[in-house]
C-alpha cells in the first residue's frame, strides 16, 4: 500500500550532518547544526553533568518509574526561576504554569498545540528568517503562520523599522514567537531600548508573547542578562509563554530536555492552564522522560553544582566569542572583499555570514565545509587550528 510513496527530502539543518558522516575527507568540517565542540573538535559533555549523573547512579532510590504528566516537580519549579528570575514576582504569587518537555521543539509544540485549543487567535507571527524547525511546528499544530521583517541583509543588522511596522499591522490578539537571546540563525538580538519599545507595541495591541529561549547563557556568558528580554514582558503583569531547551546551555542535546511556561494572570488560571497542558500532553507522549530532568534538577537545586555550571558555560561561550575574533582577523588579514565585522558583531552560537547558496555549495564541493545553504556557520562547530581552512574556503567563494 505504500508503494507509490515519494522520498522525503533530508532536513535542512540536521541533513548537513548526514551529508557530512558521509564525506571521507580528512579535512572535512561541520558547521551546519548549532551543537557544541572543544577546541579539539571533539563533543563536550559538562564536568558538572558527569557529577550529576554519578549522583545519580550512587543514589538507592535511583527511580525509573513514570513522572507525572508534567514532569519532575523539582525540575519545573527550578527551570522556571532560570527564565523568569528567583525574585520573579509570577513565581512568588503561583502565576506560572511551568511542563517538563522535550526540549525546545517539544516545548514550542506542547504550547502551540495548547494555544490552538484554548487561545481565540490562531496566527502566529514569526521572525524573518528564523530556525528552519518554527514555521514547522506552528503549522503541524494548526496555526497559521506568518512572518514580520527581522533582519536587513544591507546592514546585516536588526530591520527594527520593518519589525515595528508588521508588528504594528499584525491582527490584534495574534501569538507573536520572539528569540529570548542570540537569534537562529542571525546571530542579532534587538538592544534593550528596543526590546521595551516592542514589548510596549505588543502590549498595546494584544499580541501574545512566545518566546524560545534556546540560548540562555551563551549570548553574553550571563544567565540573567540573556533572560532580560523575557523578563521584561513578565514585568508588566501581562500573559507571556516561554519555551526552554537545555541543548545547548547544559550540553544536553540528546536529553531531549526541555520547559514550557506559561505565565497567566493569576494562581487560578494558573491552576486551570496547567490542567489542560496535561491533556495536551498525554495522548501526545503520555509523560516525558526522567533522566536529563533529573540531571538539570540535580545541578539547579545544588549552589555548588550550579556556580560550576556557570563557569562552564561561560567558558564555552568565550571559547565561541574567540572563535569570532579569529575567523574576522583571518578575514581581514586576506583582504576579503566586503565588510566582515558581522563575524564580531553577531552573538551566540551562529554567525549568518551573508554567502548565498553556490557559495555555500562551493565551499562543501570544494574545501569539504559543512553549513546551512542560507549561510549560517556555527560559531561552536570551529576550532583555532580549522580558522585558516574556513578563511580560505570564504575567501576562495567570494572572489572566485
Ligand atoms: C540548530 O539550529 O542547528 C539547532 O537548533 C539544532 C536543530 O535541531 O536544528
Amino acid at each position: 500500500v505504500f508503494a507509490n510513496i515519494s522520498q522525503a527530502p533530508e532536513d535542512p539543518i540536521l541533513g548537513v550532518t548526514v551529508a557530512y558522516n558521509k564525506d571521507s575527507s580528512p579535512h572535512k568540517l561541520n558547521l551546519g547544526v548549532g551543537a557544541y565542540r572543544t577546541e579539539e573538535g571533539k563533543p563536550l559533555v559538562l564536568d558538572v553533568v558527569r557529577r550529576a549523573e554519578k549522583l545519580l547512579v550512587s543514589d538507592i532510590s535511583l527511580k525509573k518509574e513514570y513522572l507525572p504528566i508534567t514532569g519532575l516537580a523539582d525540575f519545573n519549579k527550578s527551570s522556571a526561576k532560570l527564565i523568569l528570575g528567583s525574585d520573579s514576582p509570577a513565581i512568588q504569587e503561583n502565576r506560572v504554569a511551568t511542563v517538563q518537555c522535550l526540549s525546545g521543539t517539544g516545548s514550542l509544540r506542547v504550547g502551540a498545540e495548547f494555544l490552538k485549543k484554548h487561545y481565540n487567535q490562531h496566527t502566529i507571527y514569526i521572525p524573518s528568517p528564523t530556525w528552519g524547525n518554527h514555521p514547522k511546528i506552528f503549522m503541524m499544530a494548526g496555526l497559521s503562520v506568518k512572518t514580520y521583517r527581522y533582519y536587513d541583509p544591507a546592514t546585516r543588522g536588526l530591520d527594527f523599522e520593518g519589525l515595528q511596522q508588521d508588528l504594528s499591522a499584525a491582527t490584534s490578539g495574534s501569538i507573536v514567537l520572539l528569540h529570548a537571546c542570540a537569534h537562529n540563525p542571525t546571530g542579532v538580538d534587538p538592544t534593550l531600548d528596543q526590546w521595551e519599545h516592542i514589548r510596549k507595541l505588543m502590549r498595546s495591541k494584544g499580541l501574545l508573547p512566545f518566546f524560545d529561549s534556546a540560548y540562555q547563557g551563551f549570548a553574553s556568558g550571563s544567565l540573567d542578562a540573556d533572560a532580560q528580554s523575557v523578563r521584561m514582558f513578565v514585568a508588566d503583569g501581562g500573559e507571556c509563554l516561554a519555551a526552554q531547551s537545555y541543548a545547548k546551555n547544559m550540553g544536553l542535546y540528546g536529553e531531549r530536555i526541555g520547559a514550557l511556561s506559561i505565565v497567566l494572570t493569576s494562581a487560578d488560571v494558573a491552576r486551570k492552564v496547567e490542567s489542560q497542558l496535561k491533556l495536551v500532553i498525554r495522548p501526545m507522549y503520555s509523560s516525558p522522560p526522567i533522566h536529563g530532568a533529573s540531571i538539570v534538577a540535580t545541578i539547579l537545586n545544588d549552589r555548588e553544582m550550579y556556580h560550576d555550571w556557570t563557569v562552564e558555560l561561560k567558558a564555552m561561550a568565550d571559547r565561541i566569542i574567540s572563535m569570532r575574533k579569529q575567523l574576522y582577523d583571518a578575514m581581514c588579514a586576506k583582504g576579503t572583499p566586503g565588510d566582515w565585522s558581522h563575524i564580531i558583531k553577531q552573538i551566540g552560537m551562529f554567525t549568518f555570514t551573508g554567502l548565498n547558496p553556490e557559495q555555500v555549495a562551493f565551499m562543501t564541493s570544494e574545501y569539504h565545509v559543512y553549513m546551512t545553504s542560507d549561510g549560517r556557520i556555527s560559531m561552536a562547530g570551529l576550532s583555532s587550528s580549522k580558522v585558516t581552512h574556513l578563511s580560505d574556503a570564504m575567501h576562495a567563494a567570494v572572489t572566485r
